[in-house]
């Protein structure tokens, strides 16, 4: 029996993906290289600093953590520039009317982001009022694939791992929530999140009567 949704906020409730992809695109070519889309899958559901070793990686650039620390500032204030001025139709198709559908029906909501811009987000959205529970970047010492993010968010909530299906957009999303034991729903490519129960194109395609079939 499902009594609780976690969500995933990137990628799920809101296009910010491309932002990040932009930001850190950015960054790789100030830093003299590229990364491609494929390659910007593997960022996806990643901490900040996570993703930017993975980009130094492919850049074959070695930093020093004070560097290092200085680009993450770089590319999240470029970021938080482009996310200053989201609106509510940013928001990905159904999911707020999903988030609707899921309160009505009396479960309840919690996000799991490793974003630590989650809050900002949210609020230029108006999504807030929407979730039980927030636990994002600011909140977790391990970032998924580690189960953290998920099982914090069902400990806020009270309810057990079990009783829990997670809404994720990126593989190491899908793997902690797998870790979690929880169920997941995955957003997307169903090639790309082959380990998820059900994967659909968008929160518009799923409603919570199928919830208890995972
Ligand atoms: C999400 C995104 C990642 C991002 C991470 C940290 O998981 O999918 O691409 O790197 O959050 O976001 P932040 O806003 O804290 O830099
Ligand atoms: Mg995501």
């Amino acid at each position: 029996q499902i009594t609780a949704c976690i969500f995933d906020l990137d990628g799920v409730i809101v296009d910010t993906a491309v932002y990040h992809y932009r930001a850190w695109k950015r960054l790789a070519n100030e830093l003299g290289f590229d990364f491609t889309e494929e390659d910007n899958e593997k960022l996806k559901g990643i901490s900040r600093v996570k993703s930017l070793e993975l980009i130094l990686g492919w850049g074959g650039i070695e930093k020093t953590e004070t560097e290092r620390e200085e680009l993450a500032s770089r590319k999240n204030n470029w970021y938080v520039e482009m996310i200053q001025s989201m609106r509510p139709d940013e928001i990905l198709p159904g999911a707020k009317e999903f988030l609707q559908e899921v309160k009505a029906a009396g479960l309840k909501t919690a996000l799991g982001s490793a974003s630590k811009n989650s809050g900002l987000i949210l609020e230029r959205t108006g999504l807030l009022p929407l979730f039980d529970v927030l636990v994002d970047g600011n909140h977790v010492s391990a970032s998924k694939p580690d189960p953290q993010v998920f099982l914090r968010g069902a400990e806020g909530l009270g309810i057990l791992p079990e009783h829990c299906v997670v809404f994720e957009d990126a593989v190491a999303g899908v793997e902690a929530a797998i870790a979690a034991g929880m169920k997941v729903v995955g957003i997307g490519s169903a090639e790309v999140l082959n380990r998820a129960d059900l994967v659909v194109k968008g929160l518009f395609e799923i409603h919570v009567p199928q919830l208890n079939n995972l």
